[in-house]
């Protein structure tokens, strides 16, 4: 904890209020569910689910003030009283003039997207998420990832692995030539690359090669509060800076931002976009109204502004970031220490399982990291997510699933739900794995669709 006197136990910084029962299931019934599910983790029954590591997103436990916050929720049609609260938190944090809500991040990118792209136009990024990659590539324009070199080398630990390769950026502004890229958007923390932070250091680089070139900078800032943690911690120059002002300056090196509000503002549901562009906001503003709703509630709640504004200011105390980072390495280290190959270093929101390394003796075509998956559900109740084969959906001219070089499971925490010896139990289950690797077998397709694979895939052990 951030004390004058530094312990070694990791806690989490609040006490808990109000509780819900985990889903306690048998072997046989997980066995049956599994089964039913078509050993595809989105259609297992949440009630049958004992620790739900699928996604840190909109499955955070919410604070008291934010519960008292949506009990004072003006759900006036138009310019309630929670917007205004609302806006002033975000405008505080971002310092962009135009704040637009929407009910969740995608809502934001497709919104954005619906008059920036088209055909010819290009996006670059450390990293797209998939739902952004996704918009870009319906709007006709085209995504490009820029990644740090050695972002891929999961074994080897550096601060900083969610960077953006400069010299490629410089490269790619010449290639795609500046005037057909319409944002570069930095993911913070990079998610499909492990929940890795970006540097201060990066994020102005990039910022200044991008203005230099008339290109505007992006954030795609869900995990914005972790990431500036990370940059206190790992970052020299930022050690003694309280992480709020780490926050502020990182939205210097933007000209706007999209934000999930799912993740780092603990909300269920809730998002926004902030911007500095008069003609972007006005053009914004105009499909938001055709899509998610007037432009002041844009498609939440008075009540669910309310726990966004809350949200918000409560993400950046920094015993609860230190508290949550702390959880995740903390995690990591108990799989590392039970013989688990995990990316390193562990990022802010999850602890990403290396199947390829974990489970060589399954062909590379049966799906290892999917089979992990399934495995993990079946010995312990854990849900957890694929990226691998089914995520990147690669496929040979007779529909056939490729094999991929990544073939990760994550395991993505909840904020503020789950404890530490939820942690150690899922280690322990980890561990059980670990010495019967060899009962892990792979899986085939037995129906799969043209797009969203990974959603609904049917499959079963081969
Ligand atoms: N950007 C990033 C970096 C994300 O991780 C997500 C969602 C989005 C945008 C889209 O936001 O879900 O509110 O529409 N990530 C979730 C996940 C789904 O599980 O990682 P959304």
């Amino acid at each position: 904890m951030t004390d004058d006197r530094k312990w070694k136990t990791v806690f989490e910084p609040y006490k808990i209020k109000m509780v819900e029962p985990l889903g306690f299931t048998t072997r046989a019934e997980r066995l049956q569910a599994l089964q039913k599910a078509h050993y595809n983790m989105f259609n297992l029954p949440a009630e049958k689910v004992l620790l739900d590591f699928l996604s840190d997103s909109g499955s955070s436990a919410m604070s008291s003030a934010q519960w008292a916050g949506m009990l004072g929720g003006d759900e006036s049609y138009a310019c309630s009283r929670s917007f205004y609260k609302f806006e002033k938190a975000v405008k505080n944090l971002t310092g962009f003039k135009h704040v637009i809500p929407v009910h969740q991040g995608r809502a934001a990118e497709r919104v954005m997207f619906s008059f920036l792209g088209g055909k010819g136009k290009v996006t670059l990024s450390n990293s797209h998420f998939d739902s952004t990659r996704g918009n870009i590539l319906s709007s006709g324009a085209q995504a490009v990832d820029l990644p740090a070199k050695g972002a891929m080398d999961f074994a080897k630990a550096e601060d900083f692995k969610g960077n953006m390769d400069i010299p490629a950026l410089k490269e790619a502004v010449k290639e795609y030539r500046a005037s057909n890229v319409v944002m570069c958007i930095m993911t913070i923390t990079n998610n499909s690359l492990g929940g890795q932070p970006v540097s201060m250091a990066n994020l102005r680089e990039v910022y200044k090669i991008c203005h230099a070139h008339g290109i505007p900078v992006f954030l795609d800032a869900a995990r914005f509060a972790e990431n500036a943690m990370f940059i206190k911690l790992r970052e020299p120059e930022y050690k003694n800076t309280p992480v709020r002002e780490i926050a502020r300056e990182i939205f210097t090196y933007a000209d706007g931002c999209m934000m999930s509000a799912k993740k780092d503002a603990f909300v269920n549901m809730g998002g926004f976009i902030a911007l500095n562009s008069d003609e972007w906001n006005d053009r914004a503003r105009q499909s938001l109204i055709l899509g998610e709703g007037f432009v002041t509630y844009g498609g939440l709640s008075g009540r669910d502004l309310e726990a966004v504004a809350v949200g918000l200011n409560e993400v950046l105390d920094e015993r609860y970031l230190e508290s949550r980072l702390n959880s995740i390495a903390y995690f990591g280290a108990g799989l590392r220490k039970a013989g688990v190959p995990i990316v390193e270093p562990t990022g802010g929101h999850a602890v990403f399982v290396d199947a390829n390394s974990f489970l060589p003796h399954i062909p590379r075509n049966e799906f290892r990291a999917q089979a992990l998956s399934c495995a993990l559900y079946l010995e312990g109740g854990i849900r957890s997510v694929e990226i691998g084969m089914l995520a990147f959906a690669q496929r040979d001219d007779n529909g056939n699933f490729l094999p991929s070089d990544i073939e990760l499971v994550r395991l993505a925490v909840p904020r503020r739900a789950y404890t530490i010896s939820h942690l150690d139990f899922a280690i322990e289950v980890f561990a059980h794995l670990a010495g019967h690797k060899d009962d892990i077998k792979g899986l085939k397709i037995v129906k799969a669709p043209k797009a969203l694979v990974n959603l609904s895939a049917e499959l079963a052990p081969v």
